[in-house]
């Protein structure tokens, strides 16, 4: 169980933001995305308040892909913050929750022209280059619809972070971006700088995702800034945006460290206090700062309701309790062996004494959720909690076996609604001619 302070154990049962786990399931059905409101806005202001404090002239922008739903954008859209998209799908989610189009930033190594279009005719804020023949199109469609577009480039500025270590000289051959070191972010920014409206107002980077050594962030903003000098001096160009991406790390199991909102503050702080020094240094023009938390706003609110069905004790071996989900709703462990933790909510107080293997209930053996966890003797029908589901869960989810995406459950102050409806088996054969 992660620590926000929205999660308690209350007698025997796991209280969600003021609501108890099984009346969820009850009322909702199993399994269930209970997402928590209240964390989401708490990480937000936390992030907000320390950009505001130390760095004024900044915001944040929620990296959607880590949780994409009409509602989602409502909520952040009363926090009057950004939101960066990497798709048509997520620009018109975002548009049809009524998200400012002017707060969007497009992502993406791959805009087709249809999408470019798409985004461009709905005033999209700023569009991330991340390809050559791309700055052609969006000066094609601009011109064509009479606009100027703002426009950033993903730069690689050689630096890639995960979880607790980074590497200073990253590989220039990603497929995002467009290295420093090579020379290739000259070349592109030479590019735009040369077609009709297209205006360049910065560069942004990405060194990673699930960063907990602040050190990486610090060393992105000091390759960025250089970077920014050297283009003034050489070229006479003045870059107006700083944008450094996401990857703030969250508690997923005894891995990881404990996250708190002050842990989020203390990062904000370290990357505004070099941004500041780096200005002063290099003496170039202050930048607007962005950054792109997605997990981080939405990791940690989230748990994942199951029900446990068919029990399978191989003596000797393994216990496996097999849920009503598995990599459907979460392909988290499959993809990429993730570690998550769980409880029994409904037996929440009771000591952990046996050793499970959670199973999905695909026909596949690596459709696995958890590969160790100690609970109490499980039983059929209990109820499985699953912690910081909130990110990359959903929005990966898939109809794999034609296993129906389940709803998604959004609590504030205590009160649930119904954030996304569970599928129906209508759904899955709509498409099917
Ligand atoms: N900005 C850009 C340009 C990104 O590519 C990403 C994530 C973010 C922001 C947000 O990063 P975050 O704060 O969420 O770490 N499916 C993987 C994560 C892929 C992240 C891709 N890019 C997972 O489940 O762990």
């Amino acid at each position: 169980m992660n620590s926000r302070d929205t999660l308690l154990v209350k007698n025997s049962d796991l209280i969600i933001s003021g609501v108890k786990a099984n009346d969820i399931v009850k009322n909702y059905g199993s399994p269930v995305y209970v997402m928590d409101q209240n964390h989401i806005e708490n990480v937000i202001d936390s992030f907000f308040s320390a950009l505001k404090e130390n760095y004024d002239y900044s915001n944040i922008s929620y990296a959607s892909k880590a949780f994409c739903c009409k509602e989602i954008y409502r909520v952040i859209s009363d926090k009057n913050i950004m939101t960066d998209v990497v798709s048509e799908g997520e620009l018109y989610t975002a548009l049809s929750a009524n998200f400012n189009p002017k707060n969007i930033i497009f992502h993406g190594n791959n805009k087709t022209y249809s999408e470019l279009e798409f985004a461009i005719s709905n005033g999209v804020g700023l569009i991330v280059v991340d390809s050559y023949s791309e700055v052609e199109d969006i000066s094609k469609i601009s011109i064509a619809n009479g606009v100027i577009t703002d426009v950033l480039i993903r730069v690689n500025p050689g630096i890639e972070a995960h979880t607790h270590h980074y590497i200073q000289t990253a590989r220039p051959d990603s497929k995002f971006g467009f290295s420093i070191q090579t020379g290739d972010a000259d070349k592109i920014i030479k590019k735009v700088k040369s077609q009709k409206n297209v205006n360049l107002r910065g560069l942004h980077c990405h060194i990673g995702s699930q960063i907990f050594d602040n050190k990486s962030f610090v060393l992105a903003v000091d390759k960025m800034t250089n970077y920014y000098k050297y283009l003034f001096d050489n070229f006479g160009y003045e870059l107006d945006i700083l944008n450094l991406g996401g990857g703030f790390g969250i508690y997923y199991s005894e891995d990881d460290k404990k996250i708190t909102l002050s842990d989020y503050k203390d990062a904000v702080k370290l990357i505004t206090n070099e941004l500041k020094s780096q200005i002063t240094k290099l003496n170039i023009k202050k930048p607007f700062l962005i950054l792109e938390p997605g997990r981080a706003i939405v990791g940690e609110a989230g748990v994942t309701l199951y029900t446990i069905g068919r029990i399978k004790e191989i003596e000797n071996l393994k216990n496996y309790i097999s849920i009503d989900g598995g990599m459907f709703d979460n392909p988290r462990y499959a993809l990429y062996q993730a570690k998550y933790s769980a409880i029994l909510a409904n037996r929440a107080n009771e000591i952990p004494t046996t050793k499970y293997t959670v199973a999905g209930k695909c026909c596949e053996s690596g459709d696995l959720i958890i590969e160790e966890v100690m609970l109490p003797k499980a039983n059929e029908g209990d109820i499985l909690a699953v912690f910081s589901t909130g990110a990359y869960n959903y929005s990966m989810s898939s109809n794999y076996n034609r296993n129906l995406i389940p709803s998604v459950v959004m609590i504030k102050d205590g009160k649930c609604r119904l954030a996304v409806k569970k599928q129906t088996l209508q759904d899955l054969i709509r498409n099917d001619i």
